[in-house]
């Protein structure tokens, strides 16, 4: 299986062409594969990736949050977090079942940014929620284990946002590297459990279960490649 957050060494590997393809697909292919090539697709990317956190300080400014903006806050930069890291895990699947390599470029901003969402969640709980007092975050921590699965996914993000960069991907070597950023796999699964569990409180798991068939879905796929090679 290979690893999803953020990070891989660029892949320079390109899509073999689909002779069997139609010609119209092919072409479509080519042309989406050269836009994902070119020069200002990152740049893109980067402002997409800053577009939610732009509106959420805009509608906080603009006392557009409801009643209660701290919860607010404290959730749309979860729903963000986890919709980052999906997207983050979808990069290898689509690249493989749409025929486009170049996906690969964009994973390492994509997971880089799903951090960076994390720890803006955990900052707004810290300062907003808990007035910064640690000692009453590390007894929350403790107490409320939706809290605990929260922060453990956020631990065990760290030390993958901070081997991200090429530096570190040398320093650690391909197979080492490899093997600590599969644990992107878990910290999903941990994430998602978060999730479930601060809304089982509610009675509410309609978008939990969304998220849940989603990420059966990347995991699977991911299983399957595996056995399917496994059997040649
Ligand atoms: C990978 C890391 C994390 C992800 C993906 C994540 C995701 C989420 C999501 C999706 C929600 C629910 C949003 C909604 O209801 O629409 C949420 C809520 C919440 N999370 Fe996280 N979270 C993470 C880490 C953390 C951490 C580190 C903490 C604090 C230590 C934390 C504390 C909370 C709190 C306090 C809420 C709101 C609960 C409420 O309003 O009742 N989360 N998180």
């Amino acid at each position: 299986m290979k690893s999803a957050l953020s990070t891989a060494p660029q892949d320079k590997r390109r899509a073999a062409p689909n002779l069997t393809a139609p010609q119209g697909s092919r072409t479509a292919r080519s042309l989406v594969q050269a836009a994902l090539l070119n020069r200002a697709a990152k740049p893109m990317l980067f402002v997409a990736c800053l577009l939610p956190l732009a509106w959420l300080v805009y509608a906080a400014a603009a006392n557009q949050l409801g009643a209660n903006p701290a919860e607010a806050l404290i959730r749309r930069l979860g729903d963000w977090t986890l919709r980052g890291l999906w997207l983050t895990l979808a990069i290898t699947p689509l690249r493989e079942l749409a025929g486009l390599p170049a996906l690969v470029r964009f994973r390492r901003m994509l997971g880089v940014f799903t951090f960076s969402y994390a720890s803006l969640h955990l900052l707004a709980y810290g300062w907003l929620d808990m007035g910064l007092d640690f000692n009453d975050i590390a007894k929350d921590i403790a107490k409320r284990p939706f809290i605990l699965m929260g922060f453990t996914a956020w631990l065990l993000m760290a030390p993958l946002a901070a081997t991200s960069f090429n530096k570190a991907i040398k320093a650690l070597g391909a197979k080492r590297w490899q093997a600590l950023h599969k644990t992107v796999y878990a910290i999903s699964v941990i994430a998602l459990m978060h999730f479930i569990w601060m809304r089982a409180g509610k009675h509410n798991f309609a978008e939990p279960a969304v998220y849940g068939v989603i990420l059966a879905a990347l995991l699977g796929w991911r299983l399957w490649k595996r056995a399917s090679a496994k059997r040649g």
